[in-house]
């Protein structure tokens, strides 16, 4: 039987995280310059969106660009920036034809003038999309996101507008900027690297993580499928002992 036909659609997770892991390795292993292996990325990105949408997964967010990957050399930066612009640009039209939404989450004003125009062209241009959202982390990183949700909140009360008492879970997450959207269930990360990288920190409290040394230029839809049966086959207990759930 085709891994695609083992999932569960009654328990599929309602929201995948990806971390995009491995390109610049893949790029060596084939003799080739790093941005080579972003560039062959993006087919994987194409791949995995598709799976998920097909599937019936609502949300599918990408750790596209961390707040850390701007100390990578200049070259390698400014070719990640416009390959965003290009595949932006290439891919609004299929998004579109899915009927899905394009999001994005992280500190995108600080993004070069034409990757934040093409972007929120893409959100823009999308919006009324509904079969799935696909967020795209950029410039992101959970301890920046963390921070200025404090922000938000403590100006709220200098404010007068919140009180110190109403300060609990639901309002911190409501001032992130996942805000709208739930926690992923599920987290996948690729090249076989096993950290978090600041990604989600808070939203991954309770999400099952998914480790595959694949590198992520050869990420393919059955790896996705992989993941999710991976997933499926694990008791989510939310602290609770086997026999509660
Ligand atoms: C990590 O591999 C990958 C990135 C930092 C960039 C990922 C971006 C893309 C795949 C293109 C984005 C396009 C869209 C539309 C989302 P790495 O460079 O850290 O690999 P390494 O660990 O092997 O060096």
């Amino acid at each position: 039987m085709d891994l695609k036909d083992q999932i569960n659609i009654e328990k599929l997770p309602r929201h995948i995280a990806v971390i995009m892991d491995g390109n610049g390795r893949w790029a060596k292993d084939h003799g080739q310059p790093r941005v080579f292996g972003h560039r062959n990325g993006v087919k994987a990105v194409r791949e995995t969106t598709e799976a998920a949408a097909e599937l019936g997964v609502e949300y599918l967010t990408l750790y596209a660009f961390s707040t850390e990957n701007w100390s990578r050399p200049r070259l390698e930066v400014n070719a990640l920036m416009s390959l965003l612009v290009e595949t932006l640009r290439k891919e609004i039209e299929t998004l579109n034809k899915n009927n899905i939404r394009l999001q994005a989450i992280g500190d995108i004003s600080k993004l070069p003038k034409r990757t934040h125009k093409a972007l929120l062209e893409g959100i823009e241009n999308t919006k009324n999309n509904s079969r799935m959202t696909l967020v795209l982390a950029l410039n992101y990183s959970a301890k920046w996101e963390i921070v200025e949700a404090s922000r938000q909140l403590a100006e709220k009360v200098k404010l007068g507008q919140l009180s110190v008492d109403e300060i609990n879970e639901e309002a911190f997450a409501g001032a992130l900027s996942t805000k709208n959207i739930p926690d992923p269930e599920l987290l996948i990360r690729s090249s076989g690297e096993t950290r978090l990288s600041n990604f989600l920190l808070w939203q991954l409290a309770y999400s099952e993580l998914y480790f595959t040394p694949i590198y992520w230029p050869d990420f393919r839809k059955n790896n996705l499928y992989e993941a999710i049966l991976d997933y499926q086959s694990r008791e989510r207990r939310f602290g609770k002992t086997s026999d509660q759930v």
